[in-house]
C-alpha cells in the first residue's frame, strides 16, 4: 500500500470530445496532492486535446504504433512521473504492458450499469439505444478498476438514473452524463486518498 499522505499524477486518455477529462482538469485545479499531469489521445484531432491546452495540462497524441513499442509507451509515462491512469472516452484497448505496470490503478467509466450493456460495440450511443431496447426502468454508471478483463475489473462505484417513457438515446446520454461529471472526479480520489492503492511494480 502507498503513504497515506503521498501524491499523485494523473495521465488522463480521452479519444473525443473529453468532457469527463475536462471535470477531471477543473476538479484537481489547485488539489494538494492529486494532479492531471497529462492527458493523452489516440486522435491527433480529438477536442480533448484543445480542452487540455486550454487548461495548461501538457497533452500528447499517441496513436496505435506509439502504444506497441512498450520503450515508447513507458518513456513516456515516466517522463511526466505518471501514478495511475483514467480512461475517459478512451477507444484503444490498453496494452497489457501497461496493466501491469500500474496494478489497481487505471480507472474507467462505463454509461451503464455494467455487468448488463457492456463488452463488444458497447460505446456512445449504442449502450444507450441497448438499454432502452432492453425496457430495462434504470440505467447509470459505473466506475471500475481495469485488469487485463477490461470491463470486468473490481466495480468502484455505481449510481442509477431512470429511464422513462418516450426516452431517445440522447436524452438518456445528457442524464448518463451528468452523473459521469458529477462522480468520477471524486471517486478517483476518494479510491487514492483512502490509500487502498498497490504499490506499482519496477517494471
Ligand atoms: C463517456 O460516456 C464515458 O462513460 C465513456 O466515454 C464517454 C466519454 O465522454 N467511457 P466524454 O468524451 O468524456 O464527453
Amino acid at each position: 500500500m502507498k503513504d497515506p499522505g503521498t501524491s499523485y499524477r494523473l495521465a488522463v486518455l480521452a479519444s473525443g470530445s473529453g468532457s469527463n477529462a475536462a471535470r477531471f482538469m477543473s476538479y484537481f485545479r489547485g488539489h494538494p496532492r492529486i494532479r492531471v499531469a497529462l492527458v493523452v489521445s489516440n486522435n491527433a484531432s480529438a477536442p480533448v486535446l484543445q480542452r487540455a491546452r486550454e487548461a495548461g495540462v501538457p497533452a500528447k497524441v499517441m496513436p496505435g504504433p506509439a502504444w506497441d513499442d512498450s520503450r515508447t509507451a513507458e518513456s513516456v509515462f515516466n517522463q511526466y512521473g505518471i501514478d495511475a491512469i483514467v480512461l475517459a472516452g478512451y477507444m484503444r484497448l490498453l496494452p497489457s504492458f501497461m496493466i501491469r505496470k500500474y496494478p489497481g490503478r487505471i480507472f474507467n467509466i462505463h454509461p451503464a450499469l455494467l455487468p448488463r450493456f457492456g463488452g463488444k460495440g458497447m460505446y456512445g450511443m449504442h449502450v444507450h439505444r441497448a438499454v432502452i431496447d432492453s425496457g430495462a426502468r434504470k440505467s447509470g454508471i459505473t466506475i471500475h478498476l481495469v485488469n487485463e478483463k477490461y470491463d470486468e475489473g473490481p466495480i468502484l462505484f455505481q449510481a442509477k438514473v431512470d429511464v422513462v417513457p418516450d426516452d431517445t438515446p440522447v436524452d438518456l446520454a445528457v442524464r448518463v452524463r451528468q452523473l459521469e461529471h458529477d462522480h468520477y472526479p471524486r471517486v478517483v480520489e476518494g479510491y487514492l486518498l483512502q490509500g487502498r492503492v498497490p504499490e506499482k511494480p519496477a517494471i
